[in-house]
């Protein structure tokens, strides 16, 4: 008997790859990525396409199910979505509990996973229904409790769904207490969102999609699955980078919209700065997804008649940093996050809500890649290995000798 974990250890043969860059941890059949091309399909669909004539329900089904809908199977879909747009009251409840400055990511986080203390019918994934089930309340409630946690930071009471207006109308609706009419440019502003969440809807394996599928690969229920993939969306080097350009354009502006300066800082690296919103472990060329934003950004700000100085700063950020050597010899270009927050920022929402949007988007993706997981024969508990760096072995000395 050769036991392949000492051999392994004592031979190096684990392969060390830092941040994954060269590992796929699965095969999937739902989104391809071509970086070096810039391609992005959705179940072969190009995500042009989908942009431009689908909506963000129907890409949802699409990624889940794996063709797009029938008219009866797209209404059935939205039929079963509206019935659960409500949230048990007792939920409201963890709002009262929260800080009135908390962050909304961290907001609907917690009540993502609180929400498997409700529906504890549906914890096992190996049930179809069970599974199915709890993906529609999830896509139902997340507009809800994303609504919920705005209404929260501004202390105005929650506004409950109207099961008479759209998916995006609705979420609308509940964030802003207005019918999409009354709200700005309706129409405009529910497909550029739609829009924008079909964007978000999967990039195969991201940080919070493969959090998803590893915590999921335990046998977690899938709110415990979601709810991790929101924190690991979290952070500024993923999801929260599109708050963070904003911050970043607004500091330029405060600096009297010295891009040039900025850019020297990012290059020298002077206390880690960097040019947020720009660079993908995968996409060494245009992010196909920025492309799509940036001119939607423009039709959005001039549907509305408003100029915004931080698009102009970030234009001028862009061509700034597509002619400059640091940035074209390592492959740095805008990504998706790069114009979303401009056109999030008007439509009103504060940059706190700009990654709960992108959560949002992001949802149908990560169930899709968690009934792809818990479907797979033979899928089993995600556990990497490591490189142990710390001292052999030693023995202990007690308290007072030490
Ligand atoms: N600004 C300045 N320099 C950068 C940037 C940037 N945005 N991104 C990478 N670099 C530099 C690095 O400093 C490094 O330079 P070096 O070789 O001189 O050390 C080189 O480019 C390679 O960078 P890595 O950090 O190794 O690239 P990695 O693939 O690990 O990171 C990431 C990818 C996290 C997206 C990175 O480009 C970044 O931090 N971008 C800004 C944050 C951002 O926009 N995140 C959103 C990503 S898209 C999404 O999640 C939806």
């Amino acid at each position: 008997g050769i036991d392949i974990g000492k051999l392994r250890a004592q031979t190096g043969l684990v392969t060390l790859d830092s941040g994954y860059g060269n590992t796929a941890a699965y095969q999937s059949a739902i989104t391809y990525l071509d970086g070096e091309q810039g391609i992005l399909r959705y179940r072969g669909y190009p995500i042009e396409q989908l942009a431009e004539r689908g909506t963000f329900l129907e890409t949802a089904y699409l990624l889940i199910n794996g063709e797009l809908p029938t008219v009866d199977e797209l209404s059935g879909f939205k039929n079963k979505i509206t019935q659960h747009t409500m949230l048990h009251e007792d939920v409201k409840r963890f709002y009262d509990g929260f800080p009135r400055d908390a962050h909304p990511m961290a907001m609907i986080s917690s009540v993502v996973s609180a929400l498997s203390t409700f529906y504890q019918d549906s914890h096992n994934p190996f049930d179809e229904e069970q599974r199915h089930i709890s993906s529609i309340r999830l896509l139902a409630k997340l507009p809800t409790i994303a609504a919920y946690a705005y209404k929260k930071s501004i202390g105005h009471p929650v506004v409950y769904p109207s099961n008479d207006l759209g998916y995006v109308e609705n979420f609308l609706k509940m964030t802003f207490s207005v019918p999409a009419e009354e709200f700005g440019l309706d129409p405009v502003m529910a497909d550029a969102l739609d829009k924008l969440l079909i964007l978000h809807a999967d990039h195969e394996q991201n940080c919070s999609t493969s959090t998803v599928r590893l915590v999921g690969s335990s046998q977690a229920n899938l709110f415990a699955s979601i709810s991790a993939g929101i924190n690991a969306l979290w952070g500024p080097l993923h999801g929260g980078a599109n708050q963070a350009v904003l911050e970043m354009l607004e500091e330029i502006k405060a600096q009297g919209g010295d891009v040039e300066s900025f850019i020297r800082k990012v290059k020298n690296k002077e206390e880690g700065a960097r040019l947020m919103g720009f660079g993908h472990r995968v996409y060494k060329s245009f992010d196909p997804r920025a492309k799509i934003i940036k001119s939607a950004a423009h039709d959005v700000l001039s549907a509305l008649g408003k100029s915004d100085e931080l698009l102009d700063i970030a234009l001028k950020l862009e061509e700034a940093a597509l002619s400059d050597d640091y940035f074209v010899s390592r492959n740095l270009y805008p990504n998706v996050d790069f114009y979303t927050g401009l056109i999030y920022r008007a439509m009103g929402f504060p940059t706190t809500m700009f990654t709960v949007l992108f959560a949002m988007g992001r949802l149908p993706g990560w169930i899709a890649q968690w009934h792809e997981m818990i479907k797979e024969p033979g899928s089993r508990i995600g556990r990497p290995r490591q490189i142990y760096t710390g001292v052999v072995q030693r023995d202990y000395v007690p308290v007072e000798q030490r």
